[in-house]
């Protein structure tokens, strides 16, 4: 990595927790592992997944959608770790704005990062959009976030019930709130 790099890395952590550098770190080693050239992201939020996906990386753009048009920290950060000019930015309903754009955006993402709405009905209308992109690998946050025991989320649930009849392979990790990267299975 480039000084100036290591710098901004630097300034980038300033901003945020021991979880937000945990995310951002495991999301950084899932790009390097499977090299999308687009990604897709639902829940832009506090910046951290866009940032993962485009800092040092091949990634060319970051399709990001939230519903939230003043979102705290996300201008900021993506500024600060130089990767602005590679991240489209969307305001609106996440299945919405999927189903606006579903003959341009079909093919034509390599990972897209589920973190939108994380309630059961939310997950699962945000999966079966995702599904008919046709995207090979689906990141899912917060699937280990003790809120989904105390009945605030419903990811596993969601997880469980949408993929059980789809030919998929998931792994999970318990990296910050805890992920499952759930890869598209295709014919040779
Ligand atoms: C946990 S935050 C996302 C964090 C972000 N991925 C990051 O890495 O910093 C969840 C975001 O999802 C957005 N959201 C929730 N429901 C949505 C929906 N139906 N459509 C678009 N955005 C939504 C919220 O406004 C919020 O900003």
């Amino acid at each position: 990595m480039r000084s100036d790099q290591k710098q901004r890395l630097e300034e980038f952590y300033k901003t945020l927790n021991e979880k937000g550098i945990e995310a951002f770190k495991f999301l950084s080693l899932v790009t390097r592992k499977y090299k999308p050239k687009k990604v897709l992201e639902i829940g832009s939020g506090f910046g951290i997944g866009s940032s993962a996906f485009l800092f040092d990386t091949d990634v060319e753009e970051t399709v990001t959608i939230d519903k939230i048009k003043d979102l705290e920290g996300f201008e900021e950060r993506v500024k600060i770790i130089g990767v602005k000019n590679r991240v489209t930015r969307i305001i609106g309903d996440s299945v919405e704005t999927i189903n606006n754009n579903i003959e341009k955006w079909k093919d034509n993402f390599g990972m897209v990062y589920v973190d939108g709405n994380h309630q059961y009905e939310g997950v699962l209308r945000d999966l079966g959009a995702v599904w008919e992109l046709n995207i090979p690998i689906i990141i899912l946050d917060d699937f280990f976030h003790k809120a989904n025991w105390e009945g605030r989320y419903g990811i596993p649930r969601a997880y469980y019930d949408f993929f059980k009849e789809k030919d998929v392979i998931t792994n999970v990790f318990t990296d910050a709130n805890g992920y499952a990267i759930v890869k598209r299975k295709y014919e040779k």
